[in-house]
C-alpha cells in the first residue's frame, strides 16, 4: 500500500459542455455505465492510496458525497474540500495542504481517464520515487490544448509549456501528478499566470528547476481520454462501452479494484452487487464473488 494521499479535482465550470454541466458538474456525467470520476478514483486506488481528498465546487460538493460517500464501501477515506473559484490545478495543493498534513501525493483529474494494459506498474515505478515528482507524457495529435513537455536534445525534459502555441513536442503532460511533500510549499511561491490561474506547469517548473521532475511516457498501448467536450464527452463513452462488452471485464470499477487489494470483503461487495441488482454493473459485481 502507498503511503501517499490522494486528491481528485473535480471543481471547474465545464463550460465546454453548456449547457449540461449548468446543472451538474461534469465529472458527475456519465461515462456509458458510472459517473465519471469513478475512472479517475480507480486509477488512486490501483496505485493502493486509500485516503483521498475530492476537491469540488461549493454548489456541487453535496452531489458529490451522496455519489461516493465516506468511501467506506470501497475500504477508502474520502474527505471533501471546496474550491471556491476555479483559480488552477495548482491551487489544489494550498487547498489540500491541511489534509495532505506533509504527506506525499497523487493527484488525478477528475475528468481524465486512463485506460491500458500495464497501468498498475506505471503507477507502482510513480509511487517508489519518493523525492521529486514524476508526471505522464502521452503523445497527442493537438498536443497547443495542453501543458507540453520540450524536450533537450539527449531526451531530458527541458521545461515544460502551458497550450503554447507552437508545440515543442507532441508529447501533453496528462492530469496526473505524483508529487512528493513539498508541493504545498511549493505551490504557495506560484503566482497567478496572465489568464488569472495557478499554473500546474509553474509548479512542475519549480521541481524541474531542482532536477526532480521524471516524466514517465504511457505508450500507444494506452487510452487517455478526453471528456471535456459534448463529441469526447460521447466516444469516452462508446469506447468504454465497446471495450466492457467485449471483453467482459469492467473498466474503471472501485468495488472490483477495492476487492481485489482485499479492502473489502466478500460481503461487502455482494451488498454493493444487491443495490444495482437491475444492472449490467451490479451482475458483474456478482460474478466477482466466486460460487
Ligand atoms: P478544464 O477542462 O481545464 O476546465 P473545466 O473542467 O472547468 O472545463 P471548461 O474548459 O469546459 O470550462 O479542467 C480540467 C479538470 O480540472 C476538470 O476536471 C476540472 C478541474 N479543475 C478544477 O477542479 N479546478 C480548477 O481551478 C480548474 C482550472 C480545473
Amino acid at each position: 500500500m502507498s503511503t501517499r494521499k490522494g486528491i481528485i479535482l473535480a471543481g471547474g465550470t465545464g463550460s465546454r459542455l453548456h449547457p449540461i454541466t449548468i446543472g451538474v458538474s461534469k465529472q458527475l456525467l456519465p461515462i456509458y455505465d458510472k459517473p465519471m470520476i469513478f475512472y479517475p478514483l480507480s486509477v488512486l486506488m490501483l496505485a493502493g492510496i486509500r485516503e483521498i481528498a475530492v476537491i469540488t465546487t461549493p454548489q456541487d460538493q453535496a452531489q458529490f458525497q451522496r455519489t461516493l460517500g465516506d468511501g467506506s464501501q470501497w475500504g477508502l477515506a474520502l474527505h471533501y474540500i471546496e474550491q471556491p473559484s476555479p483559480d488552477g490545478l495548482a491551487q489544489a495543493y494550498l487547498l489540500a495542504q491541511d489534509f495532505l498534513d506533509g504527506a506525499p501525493s497523487a493527484m488525478v483529474l477528475g475528468d481524465n481517464i486512463f485506460f491500458g494494459h500495464g497501468l498498475p506498474g506505471q503507477l507502482a515505478a510513480a509511487d517508489a520515487i519518493t523525492t521529486g515528482g514524476t508526471v505522464f507524457g502521452y503523445r497527442v495529435n493537438d498536443p497547443e490544448r495542453y501543458g507540453v513537455v520540450d524536450f533537450a536534445p539527449d531526451g531530458t525534459v527541458r521545461s515544460i509549456v502551458e497550450k503554447p502555441e507552437v508545440a515543442p513536442s507532441p508529447y501533453a503532460v496528462t492530469g496526473l501528478y505524483f508529487l512528493d511533500d513539498t508541493a504545498s510549499e511549493r505551490a504557495r511561491a506560484v503566482t497567478p499566470s496572465p489568464r488569472g490561474e495557478l499554473e500546474i506547469t509553474s509548479l512542475l517548473e519549480s521541481y524541474l528547476a531542482d532536477g526532480l521532475l521524471t516524466v514517465q511516457q504511457m505508450g500507444r498501448g494506452y487510452a487517455w481520454l478526453d471528456t471535456g467536450t459534448h463529441a469526447s464527452l460521447l466516444d469516452a463513452g462508446n469506447f468504454v462501452r465497446t471495450l466492457s462488452e467485449r471483453q467482459g471485464q469492467q473498466v474503471g470499477c472501485p468495488e472490483e479494484i477495492a476487492f481485489q487489494q482485499g479492502w473489502i470483503t466478500e460481503t461487502q461487495l455482494e451488498a454493493r452487487a444487491d443495490l444495482f441488482s437491475k444492472t449490467d454493473y451490479g451482475r458483474y459485481l456478482k460474478g466477482l464473488i466466486k460460487p
